[in-house]
């Protein structure tokens, strides 16, 4: 059965992702393409409605982005977003232009009349602006349907032809109402049932899984994150006993996490997979010894790791697939998916080798988004805790150690994490912030412990609030419990005599340092 999909056309904005999960809250699956995709693999897609994003261009610019206006002509519902609402114009024979006041900021909007598009939304309503060029003249066929003081047609339609338009960005949470207006998009424009769910995602996976992999042999690389626990045990409940799950102690991971990995998912613990740990710590180091920047530590963790997985599958025999927790963040970020550039390779993905010698790779969360893979982790039975456990990036505490890696380092930056963790715990942070850890820095400062001058290291602790891991804000953690972690790392941490704490947001910086 072909699942219903909105089809996401980047532009180069930097909401795109945010646009899919919204649509993805309607249980409307949703995927995002460049706009350099060829309309014919669109009109192949048969999606249900297409959303141009926003982008930092102006549309009618001799090399900004555009796209053939046979679009319009498919018969799918169209919305287009700040720069995607002007180029529909544009395309359509509109006029944009340098608008006299540029709007950024939540402004208010005063919706004109009785679209589909505002169904239940307030006629005055607070949305998210951020445009230097505006719509001047509406395209033929066009109606506005909602302005603001600065802006004639913050939102206009073709009704007849079901193409939709709005100079603000529903998708951000600053939109009041956006996500009723999204919702009206998919549910009553485009006509959608909304049957993306957790459960029917489960159901089809294990069934797909199964067809492809038939007698097959299978080999999981499980880290203990959420994304991995997720897969293996989806693929366990697929394939049984056909499945081999490989935990790499590549020794870079948070103190003690090996062993509580392995009392999970080895034989003591609650699920039936045949589980190997291989403790490979010294050959990361040994590899990683005098490396110290980020890129290409990420990918030395990447190709060893697989390295790893083969030595291992060499041992048990002929593997035919090999599973990774790759999610869909990973793939648009690393630039596959849509028009973002490459800001750091992500481990799963642009880190692979070339050369991989397994017949195929399986990737059975490629299409979710985290909050999706907790969902179905949820749908599978596996216990909450394991589920919301903070995301811990695949190359580890490799890229919380700044500059070159050491076993000395990794036990510094381990227990410094370990005893911030403790302490946001205790005092009832851990609920409250999304991700939280120590970074060792590469600086070294003169410090005074008792009558001694010390010069040793500086680590960072990081406490971030974040919905979507894309933007996030620094948590504004109370000064005693960061007092109280910091008097214990600087006393009980070998070699650290120096604690700062972050307090930059993504953007600019991102969570992790490297
Ligand atoms: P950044 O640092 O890009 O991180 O703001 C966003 C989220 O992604 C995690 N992260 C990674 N996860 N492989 C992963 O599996 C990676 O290479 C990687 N780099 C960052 C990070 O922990 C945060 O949750």
């Amino acid at each position: 059965m072909k699942r219903e999909t909105v089809i996401v056309l980047d532009f180069g904005g930097q909401y795109n992702q945010l646009i899919a999960r919204r649509v993805r809250e309607c249980n409307v699956y949703c995927e995002i393409y460049s706009y350099r995709t060829p309309l014919e693999q669109i009109r192949a897609m048969q999606p249900k409605g297409i959303i141009f994003t926003g982008g930092p261009n102006s549309c009618y610019l001799p090399d900004a982005p555009t796209y053939s206006k046979e679009i319009f002509e498919l018969g799918v519902p169209v919305l287009g977003i700040c720069y995607g609402s002007q180029l529909m114009m544009h395309l359509l024979g509109g006029t944009v232009e340098k608008a006299p006041v540029r709007e950024y900021g939540k402004i208010e909007v005063t919706v004109d009349c009785s679209s589909k598009l505002f169904t239940d939304v307030s006629e005055k309503t607070i949305c998210w602006m951020s445009h230097n060029d505006y719509i001047a003249k509406l395209a033929p066929g066009f109606a506005a349907s909602a302005h603001t003081d600065n802006c004639p047609y913050a939102a206009m339609e073709n009704v007849e032809k079901n193409l939709y338009a709005t100079q603000f960005h529903p998708e951000v949470l600053h939109t009041k109402e956006g996500q009723k207006m999204l919702s009206n998009f998919v549910f009553r424009i485009c006509g959608c049932s909304g049957d993306w769910k957790m459960d029917s995602f489960v159901e089809q996976s294990i069934r797909s899984i199964r067809e492809k992999v038939g007698k097959g042999k299978v080999l999981c690389a499980l880290s203990g994150g959420v994304d991995s626990s997720v897969a293996a045990v989806l693929m366990a409940k697929a394939v049984g006993e056909q499945l081999t799950c490989v935990f790499v102690d590549h020794g870079l991971l948070r103190k003690n996490e090996g062993d509580e990995v392995e009392a999970v998912f080895g034989p003591d613990g609650p699920y039936n997979l045949h589980f190997i740990r291989v403790n490979a710590q010294q050959r990361f180091y040994d590899k990683l010894a005098g490396v110290s920047e980020p890129e290409h530590k990420r990918k030395i963790i990447g190709e060893e790791f697989i390295r790893v997985f083969e030595e291992e599958a060499k041992k048990i025999g002929t593997v035919d697939f090999l599973v990774q927790g790759t999610i869909y963040p990973d793939v648009v970020e690393s630039g596959v998916g849509g028009e973002s550039t490459v800001i750091k390779s992500h481990h799963n993905v642009g880190g692979l080798p070339d050369h991989v010698d397994f017949k195929e790779i399986i990737e059975p969360l490629r299409d979710l988004f985290k909050d999706e893979v907790r969902r179905a982790g949820l749908e599978l039975g596996i216990p909450d805790y394991l589920v919301f456990r903070q995301p811990f990036p695949g190359p580890g505490l490799g890229i919380r150690i700044i500059g070159e890696i050491t076993a000395e380092k990794v036990r510094m930056v381990q227990d410094a994490d370990a005893i911030w963790r403790e302490e946001i715990a205790r005092a009832g942070w851990d609920k409250k912030v999304n991700q939280y850890f120590a970074a060792l820095t590469n600086m070294r400062s003169v410090g005074v412990m008792g009558d001694e001058r010390t010069y040793d290291y500086v680590i960072a602790l990081r406490a971030v609030t974040t919905t979507d891991f894309m933007t996030a804000e620094s948590a504004e953690i109370p000064w005693e419990v960061i007092g109280r972690a910091t008097s214990r790392i600087v006393n009980e941490v070998r070699h650290v005599n120096r604690v700062l704490y972050d307090c930059t947001g993504k953007p600019p910086g991102t969570i992790e340092w490297e």
